[in-house]
């Protein structure tokens, strides 16, 4: 009994032990969205805060208010709807800087900062955060020749809470 005991004190040790050496010592914490992304999001509450309409109100204004008046995005849930659904993708084509959506920046990239290395350095971190190889700027379904988001672009998506 004391034996068995013993030997599996031994082993939870060596797990622990194996499980801490396993862990990079110098790895950067992964970005979340309370600690990177929020406060970078703060930037567009004045027009996409809490009092901003939710995403499907919107789109049922017409085309001319629409243009006007922004659709929510203040919490974790309202920003992913728009970079996986309803609105796939409307995160990215409207924050690219112009590399992913050629050479024309989105038209929301001017709120991201205010100047450029701050806006760049902002867009690296969200990028960051969806995850390497999730900036993608496709729709949910095909638009002319840019086919529709599919399933292996949809699963790069880490976008930590
Ligand atoms: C000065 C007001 C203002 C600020 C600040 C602003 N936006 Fe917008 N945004 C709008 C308006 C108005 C629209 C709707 C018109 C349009 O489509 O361009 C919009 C549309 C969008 C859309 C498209 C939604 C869709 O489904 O088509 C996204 C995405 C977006 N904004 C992201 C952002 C982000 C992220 C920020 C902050 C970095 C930001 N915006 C800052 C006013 C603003």
């Amino acid at each position: 009994m004391l034996k068995s005991f013993k030997s599996i004190t031994l082993f939870a040790t060596g797990i622990a032990v194996s499980l801490s050496m396993s862990a990079p010592a110098t790895a950067a914490p992964e970005p979340t969205w309370r600690s990177d992304i929020a406060p970078i999001v703060a930037k567009c509450d004045a027009c996409h805060g809490a009092s901003a309409p939710e995403y499907n109100d919107w789109m049922q204004l017409d085309g001319a208010k629409r243009k006007t008046v922004a659709p929510r995005m203040d919490t974790y849930p309202h920003f992913m709807s728009y970079v996986v659904w309803p609105a796939t993708g409307a995160m990215m084509r409207r924050l690219d800087d112009g590399s992913s959506a050629g050479g024309k920046p989105g038209n929301m990239y001017q709120y991201l900062g205010g100047t450029d290395e701050e806006r760049a350095k902002n867009l690296k971190t969200i990028k960051a955060w969806l995850g390497e190889g999730a900036w993608n700027l496709n729709r949910f379904k095909a638009k002319g020749d840019v086919p529709g988001i599919n399933k292996e672009q949809l699963e790069k998506i880490k976008a930590k809470y």
